[in-house]
């Protein structure tokens, strides 16, 4: 069976090293840096710019990433447009929907978001006299009011999966547009935008052992026409002369000048991997958790501890008296990396009642129980230490 930690140059310099911060952003692969360098010594050129044989490998290979960012998804490539993180996809939406929204409307998230997903309504919020709501507490009377929910499908702070089918279906029936931050889901669980009834969804290719600097937006068809492009450039249009201007109908009216052609290359292989190897991750998961309670850690979880709530493989660790950062500096003087703090979770943090953040545990497909092993022993030694 193939070591799918020798596949990534950073394990194999540092033998020792437990990666468990993959929430945060993944390990990048030796495949990764292949596809690199093969493009810099035999390929190197820009895409769509012209019909010589590197230029059409390039621009191939790029379409084909959209491809597989679509796939991923059960998406078509024509609805795919790459952007340099979610953050900034949810931030073109924010932009591309702003002349839509009059005082009163509802801008509807929830109680569970990541701060990339809430800022940006904030500040939509705060421009255009709409308000922003929050799904726990909305009235349903308030229901047809709501022109926009953006959720997250998975907390980056519990782990927690959420499922609002029901809700996203009548919100799209009454004319409202649904997004779905899906930045840490799609690397643990299948994703279909069928399922999800959506009219935007965002990911980030190095949350997928890509690299940062390259996001993924998913653009349904009756959207691609009306939402405002954020950036205008070459490429996009399909007339221009000195006065005017036509865009393209397609998805790449989003896409002006240069793109982040690497990314798009490191996407591929990241998309390869997380296909060959992301199932070994859910036994791994419960064997994360068996440990927990064994050792009795599993007091500190945060989030539903209930066996029937979904999870993928992020486990966060509040100690009552014990401060997460003195606790993820003595895991790194062992080589053990976490996150330490709220994650980017602000507000899901304040409304568990976590004011000085957690320790964060999460799983990426080159882990091992051994790494898991190591971690729980970690743990344990730094409370000793630190007379927790
Ligand atoms: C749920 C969620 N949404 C959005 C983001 C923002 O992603 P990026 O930093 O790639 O823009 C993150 C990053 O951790 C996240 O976990």
């Amino acid at each position: 069976m193939i070591k799918v930690r020798s596949l990534f140059p950073i394990l194999t310099s540092h033998p020792e090293l437990v990666y468990l911060d993959s929430a945060n952003t993944t390990l990048k692969s030796d495949l990764l840096l292949k596809a690199l360098a093969k493009y810099y010594h035999h390929h190197l050129t820009n895409v769509g710019r012209s019909s010589t044989d590197w230029s059409t490998w390039i621009t191939r290979q790029y379409q084909l990433a959209h491809q597989d960012a679509g796939e991923l998804v059960g998406a078509k490539s024509d609805n795919i447009i790459f952007t340099y993180s979610s953050t900034y996809a949810i931030n073109m939406v924010r932009y591309g929907i702003q002349h839509t929204l009059r005082p009163g409307d509802i801008i509807l998230l929830t109680l569970h978001e990541h701060n990339s997903n809430l800022l940006p309504w904030l500040a939509l919020a705060k421009q255009t006299g709409a308000q922003v709501k929050y799904m726990e507490e909305l009235p349903l009377s308030d229901l047809p009011m709501v022109k926009l929910f953006s959720y997250s499908l998975v907390s980056n702070l519990t782990g927690e999966v959420y499922d609002y089918h029901n809700l996203t279906t009548q919100i799209r029936k009454q004319g409202g547009l649904v997004l779905v931050d899906a930045t840490q889901a799609v690397p643990h669980l299948d994703v279909s935008i069928d399922r999800l009834n959506c009219d935007f969804l965002v990911y980030s290719a190095h949350k997928v052992y890509g690299m940062t600097g390259l996001g993924v937006l998913y653009i349904a068809d009756d959207q691609l026409q009306s939402l405002t492009p954020m950036v205008y450039g070459s490429q996009t249009f399909s007339h221009i002369d000195r006065s005017d201007y036509n865009l393209l109908s397609s998805a790449e009216r989003f896409e002006p000048g240069t793109p982040n052609i690497e990314g798009a290359l490191g996407l591929r292989v990241g998309l390869q991997l997380l296909r060959a190897f992301r199932h070994r991750e859910e036994a791994l998961g419960e064997y994360f958790l068996d440990q927990l309670r064994q050792h009795r850690l599993d007091r500190f979880l945060i989030g539903s501890t209930d066996p029937a709530t979904r999870h993928i493989p992020i486990f966060s660790l509040a100690h009552p008296t014990v401060h997460p950062h003195d606790i993820a500096m003595l895991l790194e003087s062992q080589q053990i990396i976490v996150r330490a703090g709220k994650s980017c979770a602000d507000i899901p943090a304040q409304h568990l009642g976590e004011t000085r953040g957690v320790i964060r545990a999460s799983l990426g497909i080159y882990n091992t129980q051994q790494d898991i092993d190591r971690f729980i022993t970690g743990y344990k030694q730094a409370l000793n230490r630190l007379g927790g």
